[in-house]
């Protein structure tokens, strides 16, 4: 018996963006062009990240960034990147990058636009050199009404206000996930045709899982509600929570956030008493205002420990903040241990 081979149709990200089934909740064509504009920077670091040693890419920049972090070559040359390509859109009025130390205005002699994009360049630079997945991360703000000239502050928007968040992931395959508000969707790139494709739409997190991740070297100085849940987790079905854990850990908050879009799980990357004045290593504005966007637009729960992380107002550019995000009843339960200490 021969069967006809059905050839399913694929859906670019641009048409998916300008699609009908948005219509509910359409997307203003300047954010549709930024987006875009946003997949190609993506896809231009996706091939550097793919030259590696080839192309001399690999290793310390020798700078550091505003935090005290080394620089590697990857970090300085995905943010030249995502600034060159977007600089002259016309759809932006200014950037900000955890690898700068304020915001890059977007100079008068070029177009000004409405919306201001946050990136973090390259992350999970201490994967790099060892050839592990990596990402981008940006989110993107709306431009304050007539706030000109654009300074620091017309940043400081709270999570819930982003129009649109996404990474993309430089893993065994780049693949490109983007909310505007409106869910949460996955595109891979296809080199050949230079074009991410749908290849995952209405991604939902299970709300319940079995799978933690956590830089367990840091256990002795967390606070106790996290030392809790994570014994807990650890005596499996012998303790509370009755069932065995598995734990992950990539050091790449893009693929360890990935892998729980994908099939749950619960991420901390908690405050601890090594620097007892950081809220926490990861940053609010970078990282985890963009991929709480993503986690709640996808059935699940992000928290700082105390409230819900797209509710926090920042008060700085580069504000640090505690993460705990994933599936909903485990981040709930964090929160309620948090709550009774
Ligand atoms: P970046 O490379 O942008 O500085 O971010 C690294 C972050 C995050 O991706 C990851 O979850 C975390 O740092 C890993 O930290 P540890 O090395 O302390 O585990
Ligand atoms: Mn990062
Ligand atoms: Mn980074």
């Amino acid at each position: 018996m021969s069967t006809a081979k059905v050839e399913s149709v694929k859906i670019s990200l641009g048409n998916f963006l300008r699609s009908d089934n948005l219509t509910a909740n359409p997307i203003a064509k300047p954010l549709i062009a930024l987006i875009e504009n946003i997949s190609q920077s993506c896809q231009m670091i996706s091939k550097a990240v793919n030259q590696g040693a080839l192309d001399n890419i690999l290793g310390s920049a020798g700078s550091g960034n505003i935090q005290g972090e080394t620089q590697q070559k990857l970090d300085i040359l995905a943010n030249d990147m995502l600034i060159q390509a977007n600089e002259s859109s016309g759809l932006l009025a200014a950037m900000a990058s955890e690898e700068l130390d304020t915001i890059h205005v977007i100079p008068e002699h070029l177009q000004q636009g409405d919306y201001l994009l946050l990136f973090d360049p390259l992350d999970g630079s201490s994967n790099i050199d060892v050839n592990v997945s990596i990402g981008t991360i940006f989110s993107i703000l709306k431009k304050p009404q007539q706030d000109i000239p654009i300074t620091e502050s017309d940043f400081l928007q709270a999570g819930y206000q982003q129009v649109a968040a996404g990474y993309a992931l430089y893993g065994p395959q780049t693949i490109l996930v983007l909310t505007t508000g409106n869910g949460v969707q996955m595109f891979t790139l296809d080199r050949h045709q230079a074009t991410f494709f749908l290849t995952r739409s209405a991604v939902k997190i299970p709300v319940d899982t079995k799978e933690f991740a956590i830089n367990m070297s840091n256990m002795r100085h967390w606070a106790k509600p996290i030392q809790q849940y994570v014994s807990e987790c650890l005596a499996g079905t012998t303790g509370p929570l009755q069932k065995d854990f598995n734990m992950r850990w990539v050091a790449s908050m893009v693929a360890d956030v990935h892998r729980i879009l994908t099939r749950g799980g619960i991420f901390m990357y908690p405050w601890d008493q090594r620097e007892p004045n950081k809220p926490g290593k990861l940053r609010l504005m970078y990282e985890a205002n963009p991929m709480s966007f993503l986690i709640e637009q996808a059935g699940g729960a992000s928290i700082n420990g105390q409230e819900h992380i797209l509710q926090i107002q920042p008060k700085q550019l580069h504000e640090r903040v505690s993460v705990i995000l994933g599936s909903k009843n485990e981040v709930d339960r964090v929160l309620a241990y948090h709550q009774s200490f």
